[in-house]
């Protein structure tokens, strides 16, 4: 087996690095969990084994994420997508108003286009005139009167741009959090809804962590289909169906993981270096290096950026490959580059790019 003699950085989107000692972790626990016999794979979901774990997993993210307790934690299938169809589904005609959305990129464009065709979803806010590249304050967008809820995208992971803050209004905010929840501490109590596909900072792919505060289980209209009603998937403890227990076992251990790393300032202080070193690059190059957001809004885990020409980026990605710095091309709706790096992703990475970055604006600038 050929073994790898570089470090590899690897700057994927999604699915995305996770932390070593997790994957050590999980490959000492494959083949018998705690001494059962059986790996995580091949319990039932019933059975007390597995109920531990799920168990142990919701403690976690509670203790990581700081959960009242007047909230469910709920892990489901379908990614964050179903999502955008579901909290419309379950809550979108509770109230005349419908669901407002603040659409700061891509994904945020995704969930009032699936809204759309399940009731009445009020597009309140709109980056695209301007190419998604800020997000305004929340508390100074008008809402619609009696509206069900303000539906906003925390960070968009396509255009780098972050909100940065929880919001203050006095309204029942959902917040799609899929590529920077648990990247700083944030107060769940500001929402009514939390919600992240695990595969950027906290697992794997097949899992979407949801944080439901209960009384919103009150608005769901009856008739649903079941496995899209968060009442039946909060009755049953998410085991309405065969959960996905293995991401639900790895999600546990990622939570786990940065508790003892120190929680979500710890975790924020390492993920503002990562990403300082990276904007510093960014910022001194004179305008070689263009970043996508505006400075107020720029996110800490994905860092779009261009170069002056189709072939200056070329070339950079090439150079990058040969070494080892993997999936920094942008996403097609952006072009140019893109530096993700969630939780897991090392400091030493980032300090490595931006060193590379100089290097390479100094042989073509
Ligand atoms: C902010 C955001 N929301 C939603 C999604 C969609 O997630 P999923 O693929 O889990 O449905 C993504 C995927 O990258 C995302 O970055």
């Amino acid at each position: 087996m050929a073994v790898a003699t570089h470090q590899t950085y690897n700057f994927s989107a999604g699915p995305a690095c996770m932390p070593r000692d997790v994957l050590e972790r999980a490959k000492s626990e494959l083949l018998d969990w705690n001494g059962t016999g059986m790996s995580v794979m091949e319990m039932s979901h019933r059975g007390k084994a597995f109920l531990q774990i799920a168990e142990q997993t919701e403690s976690a993210v509670r203790k990581l994420m700081n959960v009242p307790d007047n909230y469910r934690v709920l892990f489901l299938q379908g990614g964050a997508s179903l999502q955008f169809t579901m909290l419309a589904m379950n809550f979108i005609g509770s109230k005349v108003g419908g669901g407002d959305y603040l659409v700061t990129g891509t994904w945020g464009q995704k969930a009032v286009e699936a809204a759309r065709i399940e009731g009445k979803a009020n597009l309140v806010w709109d980056g695209k005139p301007d190419k998604y590249v800020s997000a305004p304050d929340i508390a100074s967008v008008a809402v619609t009167d009696n509206a069900a809820f303000v539906h906003f995208t925390m960070n968009e992971t396509i255009q780098g741009v972050d909100y940065l803050n929880d919001p203050s209004g006095n309204v029942d905010y959902i917040c799609d959090m899929s590529s920077c929840i648990a990247s700083r501490p944030f107060d769940v109590s500001r929402y009514a809804m939390v919600y992240a596909g695990a595969q950027k900072n906290l697992g794997p792919s097949g899992v979407c962590l949801v944080l439901l505060r209960e009384d919103m289980l009150e608005r769901v209209p009856s008739g649903l289909p079941p496995m899209l009603d968060y009442k039946v998937q909060a009755d049953n403890d998410w085991m309405y169906n065969t959960p996905p227990c293995f991401g639900v076992y790895m999600l546990g251990l990622v939570c786990e993981h940065w508790i003892k790393f120190g929680g979500l300032d710890a975790v924020a202080k390492l993920n503002h270096e990562k990403a300082k070193a990276i904007y510093d690059a960014i910022d001194l190059s004179g305008g070689f290096f263009k970043p996508h957001a505006v400075s107020d809004n720029r996110s800490q885990m994905n860092i779009p950026f261009t170069l002056p020409t189709e072939e200056l980026t070329e070339a950079f990605l090439s150079e990058a490959k040969a070494l080892n710095m993997l999936e920094l091309k942008g996403h097609r709706s952006v072009g140019g580059c893109r530096a993700s790096i969630y939780n897991a992703f090392p400091l030493e990475g980032c300090y490595a790019l931006a060193s590379f970055m100089s290097d390479f604006k100094s042989r073509n600038g």
